[in-house]
């Protein structure tokens, strides 16, 4: 049997892992409104704020490790292989370091520097405020490779293709409601896929078929064991 399933994952996922959420109950990101360090014009009007900002969250990669639900998505794509497309919101590294080899990062990457100079990509795991010149061209130009408000996001066109074609969409621990993402749910169902939230309430965009609320990291190993045992016993 041949199920194609496309997976967006957000901030819930990474979240017992212990990386902060977005959406905790203040709004706020370390004290930051997001509009404040998450937009080219606050990265225009205080370019060190915003490098500050993404060099902190950096950092703080080195000291958060995958979780269950991390490392149960890579053992589903052992077993789908290219049937599975995984996209996240998430611009940590928690995917990859879970075992993970085909991630769509479609909001970018802290482990990623670009060079508006060049237009160069690089990966990146040090600091960027004290504005090192870029490998590529020798200009001090790189900003974190991650998709601010008011840009665009990567790949939405193979995203598109892939929802109207697959025939399960999962959303895991994203609140919903910043789109294009959020949107994902009605274009997967448009082209007649089924549709599940996996997240710990449900979301703004809760036009799923079916919803399940908890725990990443109980929720997505349960889900994975279905589907691998369903997929082994049809053959
Ligand atoms: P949010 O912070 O908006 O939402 C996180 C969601 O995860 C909420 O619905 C929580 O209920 C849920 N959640 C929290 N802990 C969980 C757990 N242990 N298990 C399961 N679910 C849990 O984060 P995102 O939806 O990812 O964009 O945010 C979307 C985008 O908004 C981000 O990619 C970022 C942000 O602004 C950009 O920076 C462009």
């Amino acid at each position: 049997m041949n199920v194609q399933i496309v997976v967006l994952t957000g901030a819930g996922i990474s979240a017992e892992s212990g990386v902060p959420t977005f959406r905790g109950p203040d709004g706020l990101w370390e004290g930051h409104h997001l509009e404040d360090v998450a937009t080219p014009e606050a990265f225009a009007a205080d370019r060190l704020l915003v490098q500050r900002f993404y060099d902190a969250r950096r950092a703080t990669l080195a000291r958060v490790g995958p979780n269950a639900a991390h490392r149960a998505l890579a053992e589903l794509e052992q077993v789908l292989g290219d049937d599975l497309l995984l996209i996240t919101q998430n611009i940590d590294d928690l995917h990859e370091q879970g075992g993970s080899q085909r991630v769509h990062h479609m909001h970018g990457e802290l482990r990623a520097a670009w060079c508006r100079a060049c237009d160069q990509r690089f990966g990146w795991s040090g600091a960027l405020a004290d504005e090192p010149p870029c490998p590529g061209c020798g200009v001090r130009a790189l900003r974190p490779d991650v998709v601010w408000f008011g840009e665009m996001p990567y790949g939405m066109d193979e995203i598109h293709q892939a929802l109207f074609d697959c025939d399960l969409f999962v959303s895991i621990g994203t609140s919903g409601v910043v789109y294009p993402a959020a949107g994902f749910v009605d274009y997967a169902a448009a082209g007649g896929a089924d549709t599940l939230e996996l997240n710990l309430e449900r979301a703004a965009n809760s036009d799923f078929r079916l919803s399940r609320q908890g725990p990443a990291t109980e929720l997505v190993p349960a889900w994975v064991a279905e589907v691998t045992a369903r997929l082994g016993s049809v053959g």
